[in-house]
């Protein structure tokens, strides 16, 4: 495959100033705000692996740079996550900005990798998205995640109130899981029925860079999968 020209340049960048800042506390939950530009949509993209559900406030608030270290796991990881979407998302905003949506898609199979890894890099942590039904064969979930997705599946059908875990690892390190939700509709144009919600032009690059993707046939509110923060040792 053949990167996509700007691959070299979507290099993470600080996240204060981004215009994405100000579009994101809405453009999560408002269709309206995501009307704003075709790109606003596709830059959902890959990126968005949404963030915890249940702790809306802190992700929405702009993420500084370097948020003052905590103690607590729980809250660790949801900083680190937070700071992985905010940064996927100001980059995609870049590369939508620079050479337009139709380049969103290939844009995420080159960079999402990289970005996720500069990330958790910085922090001293490992970040991992994980789903029952992945696009990207590296983020098909294990036994131990496909547990936890049953899990927050069962869950998802009483109440909408997924809380993140903290679990201890075989080497001692505490690890930070919380849901994906599919959140929003606009997923759907990669995520959702193909030839109704995913369009045909936006299929064929699917199927051409991912042939055995399985990330599709997702409905508004199902469980795309779960973040996962091996987080630093102590
Ligand atoms: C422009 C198309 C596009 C849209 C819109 C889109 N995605 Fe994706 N998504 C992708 C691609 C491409 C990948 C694979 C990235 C990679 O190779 O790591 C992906 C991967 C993911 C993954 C990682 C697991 C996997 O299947 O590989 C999650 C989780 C995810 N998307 C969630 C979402 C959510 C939630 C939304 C809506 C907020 C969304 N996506 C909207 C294209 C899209």
């Amino acid at each position: 495959m053949t990167p996509p020209p700007h691959h070299r340049r979507g290099q993470p960048r600080p996240t204060e100033g981004s215009p994405f800042q100000q579009l994101r506390p809405s453009i999560l939950p408002s269709h309206a705000a995501l009307s704003l530009v075709l790109a606003g949509s596709l830059l959902l993209g890959c990126d968005v692996s949404s963030p915890p559900p249940t702790s809306a406030a802190t992700v929405a608030a702009p993420v500084a740079p370097s948020p003052a270290p905590s103690t607590d796991p729980r809250e660790t990881g949801k900083q680190i996550v937070a700071q992985a979407f905010s940064v996927l998302s100001s980059n995609l905003m870049t590369a939508i900005g620079r050479s337009g949506p139709s380049n969103a898609l290939e844009f995420c199979s080159v960079n999402v990798a990289p970005i996720v890894a500069t990330v958790a890099n910085a922090r001293g942590a490992e970040i991992r998205r994980a789903s029952h039904k992945a696009r990207n064969p590296a983020n098909q979930a294990s036994a131990a995640e496909l547990e936890w997705i049953r899990n927050y599946q069962s869950q998802l059908a009483v109440t909408t109130n997924l809380v993140p875990l903290v679990v201890t690892n075989a080497a001692g390190r505490a690890e930070f899981v919380a849901p994906i939700i599919l959140g929003n509709p606009l997923c759907l144009q990669c995520h959702g029925q193909p030839g109704s919600d995913i369009h045909p032009a936006t299929l064929a690059v699917i199927d051409r860079l991912y042939p055995s993707d399985a990330a599709r046939g997702f409905k508004l509110g199902d469980l795309r999968g779960l973040w996962r923060v091996t987080l630093p040792a102590p």
